[in-house]
């Protein structure tokens, strides 16, 4: 089964995603049919559009004829039988199950008995909304990412009765259209509403722990390498669609421990506070206050390091800074005057008596400008601070808490994503794709996962679930065999 862009397409639906999808069929090519129940949905459905075309056309990417032919291909109307003749439909309609199910029946009844159905579902089961679908093995779900017209991701989810054709052709299309297709499951979440999860879970439970939210958020910046920090972008998502998907996953896996609800996210949405859209969330629109880093302290007198170098020595030594190598030093630690520091592996500072202060990990010390730190006491802090500071960054001081922030973060995206592996949802490329294009993540989280070892990972979760005694971050069994 083959899908040119001669074949006609419908989107039912005008609302966020539904225009955004017709948008990108048009500009592949097709002529596109989208129908709503309201008038008004339309009109802005139709308005987004023109406005997207208009600003392609203002930033050189297409000339102005180019734009109207793209608007001209797209027909807007409330009569579902304008579908008649498309080959392929996607339904992006309110997310209830009994709507849908109506609503495949009234497309089922017009258009031909072998039209690819389509539905951009978030969180229902495909095999659920297929079982309304007379001829099942032509239904499949597309979801696609918001703004569709930008996120290059679309989780393409075959049900049980799926035919072969119909996953390969939906393939095929969505490449043609410019996107990343990935085949995923159909389980509850699909990859990124899963995978997904510890990301926000993890800020939040920090900030329970009264840290401080713009330290959690450029920490996971800077370090983590994430565009946005994990309570900024909660805030901008609204606290109650980004609750609601814990929660419908919470659920859908009948509260497995990995996909916790965090209680103070609840009690935000409880408020009212749902973020920007509230203009409070986390943060006050147009009050975010920037962390406090470390005061400005001495340079370290001396530094000291194992013979067998780290990643830390580098750093030193491309900041001019001299190192002595000590063989009695051991692997990893270094010692500034009097201090002895060391990465995180997991455990707290307070069960180690090796050393007086851990740093967190970076996706990549070469190019973040902050070190997040914990120290034992206020020589430590200061002692580190001056070392961190003659590298030319500056140090964030975190309370003493098992994997830190930034470890525990990518530790447990890639425990979830290992868990994903695990439950057969996708294989390891898709699912680093999926959360690369469809959740923005800097790096897929296993990849991040391999560069740091597998091992070591997994050392990290079974310490933070030794520390913290919470099963929450025991390793997956696929990331303990890896
Ligand atoms: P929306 O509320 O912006 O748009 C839904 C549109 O469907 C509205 O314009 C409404 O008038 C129309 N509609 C409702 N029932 C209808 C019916 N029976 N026939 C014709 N039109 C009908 O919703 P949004 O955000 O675009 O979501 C649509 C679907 O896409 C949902 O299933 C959602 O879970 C899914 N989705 C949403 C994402 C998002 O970030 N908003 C991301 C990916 C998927």
């Amino acid at each position: 089964m083959m899908m040119d862009n001669n074949a006609r397409v419908a989107v039912i639906g005008a609302g966020t995603m539904g225009a955004g999808i017709a948008q990108v069929a048009a500009l592949s090519g097709h002529r596109v049919t989208v129908v709503d129940a309201n008038e008004r949905a339309l009109l802005n459905g139709s308005a987004g559009v023109t406005k997207a075309l208009t600003a392609s056309v203002t930033r050189g990417l297409m000339n102005a004829d180019e734009a109207a032919a793209v608007a001209s291909r797209i027909i807007w109307t409330t009569s579902i039988d304008d579908i008649v003749d498309t080959k392929l439909v996607i339904e992006a309609i309110i997310e209830d199950e009994k709507a849908k199910a109506a609503l495949f029946a009234a497309v089922s009844d017009r258009v031909a008995n072998d039209a690819v159905l389509a539905s951009n579902t978030s969180s229902l089961s495909i095999d659920q909304i297929a079982a309304s679908v007379p001829y099942p093995e032509r239904f499949i779900g597309l979801h696609f990412f918001n703004p569709a017209s930008l996120m290059q991701l679309v989780e393409v989810v075959p049900g049980s009765r799926t035919s072969p054709e119909v996953v390969d052709a939906a393939m095929a299309l969505m490449r043609a259209w410019g996107k990343r297709p990935v085949l995923v499951r159909d389980v509850p979440g699909f990859i990124v509403n899963r995978v997904a999860r510890p990301y926000y879970a993890e800020g939040f439970a920090a900030f329970e722990e009264g840290i401080a939210p713009d330290i959690i958020d450029h920490a996971l910046t800077s370090c983590g390498g994430f565009r946005m920090g994990p309570l900024s972008l909660a805030d901008l998502i609204g606290h109650d669609v980004n609750y609601a998907v814990a929660a419908s996953v919470f659920d859908a896996y009948d509260g497995r421990t990995r996909f916790r609800l965090q209680p103070t996210q609840r009690a935000l949405v409880d408020a009212g506070k749902l973020g920007r859209k509230s203009r409070e969330g986390v943060y006050k629109v147009g009050q975010r206050p920037s962390p406090a880093f470390a005061t400005s302290a001495p340079a370290p007198s001396s530094i000291r390091v194992s013979a067998a170098g780290g990643t830390s020595v580098k750093l030193f030594r491309e900041a001019g800074l001299v190192c002595h190598d000590d063989p009695d030093l051991p692997f990893g630690i270094v010692e500034v005057d009097d201090v002895r520091l060391a990465m995180t592996d997991g455990r707290p500072l307070a069960v180690r008596d090796d050393v007086d202060a851990l740093a967190d990990v970076s996706r990549d010390f070469g190019i973040t400008n902050t070190i997040v730190i914990t120290a034992r006491d206020d020589n430590a802090a200061s002692k580190v601070a001056g070392l961190v500071q003659a590298t030319g960054r500056s140090t964030l001081l975190l309370p003493d808490r098992p994997g830190m922030i930034v470890l525990r973060t990518l530790a447990q995206l890639a425990n979830a994503a290992a868990d994903a592996v695990e439950d057969d949802v996708a294989g390891v490329a898709a699912i680093d794709e999926a959360m690369t294009y469809g959740a923005n993540h800097p790096e897929g989280p296993l990849h991040w996962a391999e560069r740091a070892g597998f091992d070591r990972v997994a050392l990290a979760l079974t310490n933070i679930a030794t520390a913290s005694g919470d099963n929450l971050y025991l390793p997956a069994k696929w990331l303990a065999r890896a």
